[in-house]
C-alpha cells in the first residue's frame, strides 16, 4: 500500500472524526435561571437571570404578580440553578423567541426548597407548554427534572404556570427551551398492537414526554456527558434478572453511520456498554433478556431501543427477536446487515399503547436463525416516551381551557383592563392639551403626533390582549 493513500486514509478519519465530534450548537438555545438576578453556570452552560433589571429581554411576563425566591441553605452538590426559585402567585408565562421551527426539546427544572416565607412542597399548579397540558395538579416533594419534546411551528414558545386556586403557589427553578437536533424525531415508526405490526406515521408532530431514558448495562451518563445534555439512568432498576445474560463494556471507537443513529441521537457512553444472552457451547440459550418500565395507563408510548453490535466477533453471526408488551415487534433482526460494520450504532421506534397493568415491557430472545457460539441478543439503551392524550395533556383529562378555569379573565386581566382604560383616558386628556398647545406654537410638530399615539396605543394594546388571555 502505498504512502499517498495511507495518507489520504488517516486524513480523511481524522476530518471525519473531527467532524462528528463537533458539538451540537441549538439555534434556539434559551436557558433560565428562575428566581435570580444573576446568571448561573452549569457544566459550562449559561443559565440566564429572569430579572427585568439583569435582563432587560427576559421572557418572564407579568413579573409583578411572583416572587423571587433564595434558598437559604442549598446542599452544597446541587447546581447553582436550584439555589433560586421564582413563585406565581397568578397565572403567568415565560415566552421565549423560536428561530428555528421545529422540533424543541423544553425541560422544567423543580427543587422543592424550604425558605422562610415558603414551603415549596405545598405548591399545587398546573404546567401548560405551549398548548399542551404538561402537568396538572402538579406538586412536587423531591428535585424533578420534566422533559418534553414538541413541535413548534410559531415564532414563541410558552410556558404558562398556573396555580390550581386562589391562595395556591406554582414554581420553578429553570427553564431549557432548545432546537432538537434534526435527526431526533424522524415521522415514521412501528406501530405494534393486537399482535400485527404496522407502520406508523406522524410522529415528528407528536408531543412526546420522556418518561424513562436508561443505559443498559452501563453506569448513568450526566447532561455534561450527553451531547444534547440528557440524563441516562442505569437499567438495574427495570432488568428482570437473568442468570444467563451478562454485561459487556467496549472501549473502541463507536462508528456512527450516515443514516444510522447520529451522537446527537444517542451517545458513545450508552452505545459502548449493553447486555447480551451468549452461547459458549453448541446449543442457543432458551433465554430472554426482559425489562419492565412502569408508566400510567390511557397514553400511547414511544418506545426506542438502541443497538450496537459490541459483542460479537465477527459480522453475520447476531439475530434476535424484540417483543414489546408480549408481542413480536421485530423478528430475525440483523444488525450486520444494517450498518455492515462491527459497533455501528442503530436505533428502533415502535408505539404500543400501555396495557392496563401500567407497564411496557420489552424482550430481547433469540431468534430462529440465532448461532451456537454466538451472541444471540443485544440491547445498549431504551428510551420510553409518552405521547400527549386526545386532549392534549400528558398528565390525565384536563385541557387547557380547564387548567385555567378558576382565573376566569377578569380576575388577572382585571387589573390590567383598569390600567389600560385610565392610560387611554390619560392619553386622550393629554392629546386634547397638547393639541392646543402645538395649534397656537407651531403647526409643523402636528405631523409627529399620530405616530407617538399609535406608538403608544400599540404597547397597550398588546399588553391587553396578553392579559385577557386569562
Ligand atoms: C388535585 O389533587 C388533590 C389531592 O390529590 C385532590 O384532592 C383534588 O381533587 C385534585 N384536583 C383536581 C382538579 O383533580
Ligand atoms: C463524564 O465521563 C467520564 C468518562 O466516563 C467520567 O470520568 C466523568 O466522571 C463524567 N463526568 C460527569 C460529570 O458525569
Ligand atoms: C421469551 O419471550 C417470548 C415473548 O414474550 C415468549 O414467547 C417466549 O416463550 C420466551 N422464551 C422463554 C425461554 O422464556
Ligand atoms: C421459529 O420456528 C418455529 C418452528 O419452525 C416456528 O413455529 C416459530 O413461529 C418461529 N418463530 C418465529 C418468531 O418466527
Ligand atoms: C396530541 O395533541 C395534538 C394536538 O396538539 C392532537 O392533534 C393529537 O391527536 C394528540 N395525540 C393523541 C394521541 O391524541
Amino acid at each position: 500500500m502505498g504512502t499517498p493513500l495511507l495518507f489520504l486514509l488517516a486524513f480523511s478519519f481524522s476530518f471525519f472524526s473531527a467532524l462528528s465530534f463537533s458539538p451540537f450548537s441549538p439555534v434556539d438555545n434559551h436557558l433560565i435561571n428562575c428566581g435570580s438576578a444573576l446568571d448561573a453556570a452549569v457544566d459550562g452552560r449559561r443559565f440566564v437571570s429572569d430579572f427585568h433589571s439583569s435582563n432587560p429581554g427576559t421572557p418572564l411576563q407579568s413579573s409583578a404578580l411572583t416572587t423571587a425566591l433564595c434558598n437559604g441553605s442549598p446542599r452544597s452538590s446541587s447546581p447553582q440553578i436550584y439555589h433560586t426559585a421564582r413563585v406565581f402567585r397568578k397565572p403567568s408565562r415565560y415566552a421565549v423567541e423560536i428561530k428555528d421551527p421545529g422540533t424543541h426539546m423544553v425541560r422544567l427544572h423543580f427543587d422543592p426548597f424550604v425558605s422562610s416565607n415558603f414551603d415549596l412542597r405545598e405548591a399545587r399548579f398546573h404546567v401548560l407548554v405551549d398548548n399542551y397540558v404538561a402537568l396538572s395538579n402538579f406538586t412536587v416533594s423531591d428535585t424533578l427534572v420534566k422533559e418534553y419534546l414538541v413541535w413548534v411551528s410559531q415564532n414563541k414558545l410558552v410556558i404558562t404556570i398556573v396555580p390550581t386556586q386562589k391562595g395556591k403557589l406554582g414554581f420553578v427553578n429553570a427553564i431549557e427551551v432548545l432546537s432538537a437536533p434534526k435527526d431526533l424525531i424522524p415521522d415514521t415508526a412501528t406501530l405494534v398492537r393486537d399482535g400485527e405490526t404496522q407502520k406508523f406515521e406522524g410522529l415528528i408532530k407528536q408531543g412526546l414526554e420522556t418518561v424513562h431514558r436508561v443505559n443498559v448495562g452501563g453506569p448513568k451518563v450526566t447532561p455534561f456527558n450527553d451531547s444534547v445534555w440528557r440524563t441516562w439512568i442505569p437499567d438495574d432498576g427495570f432488568f428482570k434478572s437473568s442468570d444467563l445474560s451478562s454485561k459487556v463494556h467496549f472501549s473502541g471507537r463507536i462508528n456512527y453511520q450516515v443514516g444510522g443513529a447520529s451522537r446527537e441521537v444517542c451517545p458513545d457512553f450508552v452505545y459502548n456498554s449493553a447486555r447480551v444472552i451468549a452461547s459458549k457451547s453448541s446449543s442457543i440459550p432458551e433465554a430472554n433478556m426482559t425489562w419492565v418500565f412502569r408508566v400510567t395507563g390511557g397514553h400511547r408510548y414511544l418506545v426506542r431501543l438502541h443497538f450496537c453490535d459490541i459483542a460479537s466477533l465477527s459480522l453475520g453471526s447476531l439475530y434476535f427477536n424484540v417483543y414489546i408488551n408480549e408481542q413480536l415487534a421485530s423478528k430475525d433482526v440483523d444488525l450486520s446487515s444494517i450498518a455492515y460494520e462491527l459497533a455501528s450504532p442503530y436505533y428502533a421506534d415502535f408505539v404500543v399503547d400501555s396495557d392496563n397493568l401500567g407497564a411496557v415491557s420489552v424482550v430481547i430472545g433469540r431468534s430462529n436463525l440465532s448461532m451456537a457460539y454466538a451472541v444471540d441478543g443485544i440491547l445498549n439503551g431504551v428510551e420510553i416516551m409518552k405521547m400527549n392524550n386526545s386532549m392534549a395533556s400528558f398528565d390525565g383529562k384536563m385541557c387547557r381551557g380547564m387548567a385555567l378555569k378558576n382565573w376566569p379573565r377578569g380576575n388577572s386581566g382585571g387589573l390590567i383592563t383598569l390600567v389600560v382604560v385610565l392610560c387611554l383616558l390619560l392619553l386622550s386628556v393629554s392629546m386634547l392639551m397638547r393639541r392646543k398647545i402645538v395649534r397656537v406654537k407651531d403647526s409643523f410638530s402636528w405631523t409627529k403626533l399620530p405616530t407617538e399615539v399609535s406608538e403608544v396605543n400599540l404597547k397597550v394594546g398588546i399588553q391587553s390582549s396578553l392579559g385577557g388571555k386569562f
